[in-house]
C-alpha cells in the first residue's frame, strides 16, 4: 500500500466529485432506460450482457474525469484500464445490475470509487465513493475519514443480530458456478435470519453500510463491482475483506465487525462454532 498521493485533493473534495458524476451518470442511465434498452453484446456468458447505456454512461464518466482530473488513472467495466500519474485511480461500474436494468427492475446503480496506490484491490486504499441508484432515487456517498452518508444521514453498520443476520449475496453469470454458490448459501444459512439476492453488488454493499443488510458475501466479483461499496461499508464502521479460496473467483465478505468475522469463519471452513 502506498501513502497519500502528493498534492491530492482532500477525500471530501474527491467524494463531492464522485457524487456529482454518479448523479449525472445516474440521470443518463435512467433516461435511457425510459427510452428503451438495447442490448449491445454478451460478454463472459450468454447471461452476461452489456447494453448501449452501459457504454454511453461509462463514456460520460470517463470524459468528465478527463476534464476534471486529467492525471488520474481509470479502471472501468466497459472501457478498461488506463494508468495515471497522480497515484489516484477512478474505479467505475457504469451500470451495476445490468440484468435488472434490462428487465426493468429499478435496483441498478452507478458505482464510482476513487482509490490510491496500485490499481489492484489488494494494494489500493479507498479514498472516496458514490453509489447512485437512480431507479430507487437514492445516492450513497463516502470519503475516507468523513463517514458514509445517505440523504444527510450518517450511516452505520449494524452491530447486533439477535434474530440472525439479514444477508445479501449474488451469483456469477456462468451456470457452471451456480452449484458452488448455492452450496455456500447452504453453509451460511445457519447464521441468517433471511437472504436477499437483489442483483447489484454495489447496492448490496451500500445497504450493508446503511444497516439495511447485516452482511454480504459473493464469489467472483470484479473490482468495479465492489470498490465503491467497500469504501461505504468501511466508512460506516464495517469491515470488508476478500478470501482467496479459489484464486480465480475470490469471495468478497462484508458486514458489521461481528457478522464479517462469522462469515469469514464459515466461508473459509473454520466453522467449529456453528
Ligand atoms: C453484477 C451485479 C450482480 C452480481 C454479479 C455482477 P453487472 O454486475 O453486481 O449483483 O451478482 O456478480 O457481475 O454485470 O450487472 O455490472
Ligand atoms: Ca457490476
Amino acid at each position: 500500500m502506498t501513502g497519500p498521493a502528493a498534492g491530492a485533493p482532500a477525500p471530501a473534495e474527491l467524494g463531492a466529485l464522485a457524487a456529482d458524476l454518479a448523479r449525472e451518470a445516474g440521470d443518463l442511465a435512467k433516461r435511457r432506460r425510459t427510452e428503451g434498452v438495447s442490448l449491445a453484446a454478451t460478454k463472459s456468458t450468454l447471461a452476461d450482457i452489456v447494453t448501449e447505456a452501459d457504454r454511453e454512461v461509462e463514456q460520460l464518466i470517463r470524459d468528465r474525469l478527463r476534464q476534471e482530473r486529467p492525471a488520474d488513472g481509470f479502471l472501468g467495466e466497459e472501457s478498461g484500464a488506463e494508468r495515471g500519474q497522480s497515484g489516484l485511480t477512478w474505479v467505475v461500474d457504469p451500470i451495476d445490475g445490468t440484468v435488472n436494468y434490462a428487465y426493468g427492475i429499478p435496483a441498478y446503480s452507478v458505482s464510482i470509487a476513487v482509490v490510491e496506490g496500485e490499481p489492484e484491490p489488494e494494494r489500493w486504499q479507498g479514498v472516496a465513493a458514490a453509489v447512485c441508484a437512480p431507479g430507487l432515487g437514492e445516492l450513497f456517498t463516502g470519503a475516507r475519514g468523513e463517514g458514509a452518508w445517505h440523504d444527510g444521514i450518517r450511516l452505520a453498520v449494524t452491530t447486533e443480530t439477535p434474530a440472525g443476520a439479514l444477508l445479501g449475496t449474488g451469483f456469477g453469470y456462468d451456470p457452471a458456478t451456480h452449484d458452488g454458490d448455492l452450496a455456500m448459501v447452504r453453509r451460511v444459512m445457519p447464521i441468517a435470519r433471511d437472504l436477499r439476492r437483489m442483483g447489484s453488488a454495489a447496492i448490496d454493499l451500500a445497504y450493508v453500510a446503511a444497516g439495511r443488510l447485516d452482511g454480504f458475501f459473493e464469489r467472483g466479483l470484479n473490482p468495479w463491482d465492489f470498490a465503491a461499496g467497500a469504501i461505504l461499508v468501511q466508512e460506516a464502521g464495517g469491515a470488508v475483506s476478500r478470501l482467496e479460496l479459489d484464486a480465480q473467483r475470490p469471495m468478497v465478505v462484508a458486514g458489521g465487525p461481528s457478522v464479517h468475522g462469522r462469515l469469514r469463519e464459515i466461508i473459509s471452513g473454520d466453522d467449529s462454532r456453528m
